[in-house]
């Protein structure tokens, strides 16, 4: 964490939570943080429920007035018509999304989403007004072959390479090795660093020095209130995409207590 930059706790919580949970949740993380006399200003939170539940959602962040932002997992690259099934970022926009996740492994995994498309869901995210968490990540079998710099950096680069500067300094990107996603296993510091450094090097090279430190990179990948304050502890480690521990209320409030007691530590 550098405090040039102000780090973002975010919850990913891929497909759980109906409308009605995801309200309860977010209700008691406002009181949690609330009775915690969390200061918003210095650490960012966000949640990315389903599509089902972002209107619930909205509803309750605006009429309480609350301070937890909030995205979608993922969008459609088209604006409007014949795609079923699909939602469109100025749909997003309109419910006051702030962020999209985009690429995450699971959605490149499980879905057609290739280079090129998530190319075109960074763009339509930033077409519509909001900012795009751009995941990505080696695998086991890239590791082992000592490749997962250049794995990580050539996947941010494919999508950065057409951007203008205006563009890329609106990016997040989540360093989420697959290896550690749900398994327990979490990256070390030192790998965390190791990664969101090369990536904000690319970045630097393509872009520059004030794009690059304006950059948020995030860690995502088993991530807990047990390993969050060495991670955030991290020169380039911008904060949290948190899934399993983002779940548990008590806990996301926990993470989101150390990021900021770390933070305001150091600054
Ligand atoms: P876990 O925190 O459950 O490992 O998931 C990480 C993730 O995929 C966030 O996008």
């Amino acid at each position: 964490m550098s405090s040039a930059r102000i780090p973002l706790v975010a919850g990913n919580w891929k497909m759980n939570f109906d409308h009605l949970e995801a309200t309860y949740f977010v209700q008691k993380l406002a009181w949690l943080l609330r009775d915690a006399h969390f200061d918003y200003k210095q650490v960012e939170v966000a949640l990315m429920p389903t599509f089902t539940s972002i209107r619930s959602v909205q509803v309750l962040v605006e009429a309480d007035k609350l301070r937890i932002n909030y995205g979608a997992q993922s969008v459609s690259v088209t604006n409007q018509g014949a795609f079923t099934g699909d939602v469109s970022a100025d749909m997003l926009a309109h419910l006051g999304c702030t962020y999209v996740i985009v690429g995450h492994s699971e959605r490149r995994k499980y879905h057609p989403e290739d280079d090129a498309n998530i190319v075109d869901q960074v763009r339509a995210v930033l077409t519509a007004g909001m900012q795009p968490i751009l995941c990505v990540g080696e695998s086991m079998e890239e590791r082992r072959k000592g490749i997962q710099l250049d794995f990580a950096v050539g996947q941010v680069h494919d999508v950065t390479r057409d951007l203008s500067d205006e563009e890329a300094e609106k990016l997040i990107i989540a360093y989420e090795p697959v290896w550690a996603i749900g398994t327990g296993l979490v990256a070390t510091p030192d790998t965390a660093q190791e990664a969101a450094n090369a990536v904000r090097s690319d970045l630097r090279q393509t872009f520059g020095a004030k794009v690059a430190d304006k950059v948020r990179i995030l860690y995502g990948g088993s991530v807990s209130s047990k390993n969050a304050v060495e991670l955030i502890g991290q020169p380039d480690v911008d904060g949290f995409l948190i899934g399993g521990a983002s779940l548990k209320v008590d806990e996301l409030a926990k993470i989101c207590r150390l990021t900021l007691k770390t933070v305001t530590s150091r600054r």
